[in-house]
């Protein structure tokens, strides 16, 4: 399938408090957040080995990897030091009638 510029239905903006993160599939698993009241969402694997981020720590507008403790930016997908030292993907994010989208046409790590 061809997922580069597929939208993917997310959740409702109502079902997604402050904090919260769900996993949808584009062609990896992408984690959606919410952090004050904004979308972001970012592939679901750190950058240096496997760990799901969605299983991180969110503070402010970063997530911690809850393996070796990197930090990575939400709005850009940057890591704030090693042991993770390449930038993850991140995606568009749509907010639409009240649903959450995120799109596959996200910027290259
Ligand atoms: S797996 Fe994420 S920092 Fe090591």
């Amino acid at each position: 399938m061809d997922t580069r510029h597929t939208e993917v239905y997310v959740a409702r903006v109502d079902d997604m408090a402050d904090g919260d993160v769900t996993v949808v599939e584009l062609d990896v698993r992408v984690a959606v957040f919410r952090v004050n009241g904004e979308f972001f969402a970012i592939d679901d694997r750190c950058t240096h080995q496997e760990a799901r981020l969605s299983d991180g720590f969110v503070e402010d507008c970063t997530v911690e990897c809850p393996l070796h403790a990197s930090y990575f930016d939400l709005r850009t997908g940057d890591p704030s030091g090693p042991p993770a030292v390449r930038s993850v993907r991140t995606h568009p994010v749509i907010v639409r009638d009240g649903s959450v989208f995120v799109s596959a046409a996200g910027g290259a790590p």
